[in-house]
């Protein structure tokens, strides 16, 4: 028997041997993984619990019979973000409640309704501060240094990613692109977008933001959307939309409690995305269809 295996070992281990030799070994990567600072399952909390009622108001209820003319009568569930959305506006967050009252007036299974709100990133299924500061780090924000304003934000407010000033009235998070690339970096407040920043402007901006609150009296943890809104009245002290440095000198804002506030959009001078530099090209009087010569002979 010994002398029939035997040939057969000295056959196939060096061919195994040269196998082992051809295979390509990869590294792991060494990536820090990147964990989610939120969970995304509910636990009862004594703010955030099935017990809590949660009705929406009667100007909501109006709203939301003119969300549900838009579908036929048998999707209405099809209602279900924009009804959680208005829950969230009202409540401040979307908690287990709001949820739980979707669900009943679109006589879906409650569980549906969880699924989408624990996907999209946009319901806060907990509470957030009165400003909710989200800062784009994504590619082409961090290339125009949204380093910077992040540690603006760490550095103004103290709080770290995901959390909420002892005040109540910012909460912190580190988000992905929110599609203002051309005027990175940016951040998102409350529905406000708030671009071209640079560490100065953004303590600036939440410096403002601070005093206009403290000035209209928010309460503290009070929850609010929409920057304007929340701040107080807009006296349309907006000096309108200028060219260049004279918009970055005068600034673009508006008045809230004797505070100015600068207007959401670039915050360097830009109007909207036109070129940085200005113009590079197009920067002549263009040729109307009857003038063929700059002599003006033909
Ligand atoms: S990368 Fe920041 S808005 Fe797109």
């Amino acid at each position: 028997m010994a002398s029939r295996v035997t040939p057969l070992l000295f056959r196939s281990g060096p061919r195994a041997l040269r196998q082992l030799q051809r295979t390509q070994w990869r590294a792991l990567s060494a990536t820090a993984p990147s964990r989610s600072d939120s969970l995304m399952v509910h636990r009862n909390t004594p703010g955030n619990n099935p017990s809590i009622p949660f009705k929406f108001t009667a100007q909501n209820e109006e709203l939301i019979k003119e969300i549900l003319a838009r579908y036929p009568s048998q999707y209405k569930k099809a209602a279900v973000m924009p009804l959680l959305d208005l829950g969230q506006r009202q409540h401040g967050f979307t908690s287990i409640s709001v949820m739980n009252e979707v669900a009943r007036l679109l006589e879906m299974p409650p569980m549906r309704v969880y699924e989408v709100a624990t996907f999209y990133t946009m319901y806060n299924r907990n509470p957030v501060g009165r400003f909710h500061v989200q800062v784009c780090t994504t590619t082409p924000c961090m290339l125009r240094n949204s380093d910077a304003v992040w540690k603006a934000c760490q550095d103004y407010l103290g709080i770290h990613n995901g959390e909420t000033t002892k005040d109540g009235l910012f909460t912190l998070l580190e988000v992905e692109c929110l599609g203002a690339c051309a005027n990175a970096p940016m951040v998102q407040i409350n529905d406000d977008y708030y671009e071209d920043l640079t560490y100065d402007s953004t303590v600036a901006l939440l410096k403002a933001l601070r005093h206009a609150a403290e000035a209209t009296g928010a309460k503290p943890g009070e929850a609010g959307l929409g920057t304007k809104a929340g701040t107080g009245a807009v006296t349309g002290s907006d000096p309108g939309v200028k060219s260049g440095n004279e918009i970055h000198e005068q600034g673009r804002a508006y008045e809230a409690g004797g505070v100015k506030v600068p207007t959401p959009g670039p915050l360097s001078g830009r109007k909207s995305c036109e070129p940085a530099a200005g113009l590079t090209s197009l920067t002549s009087e263009p040729w109307g269809n009857d003038k063929l010569r700059t002599d003006g002979e033909l």
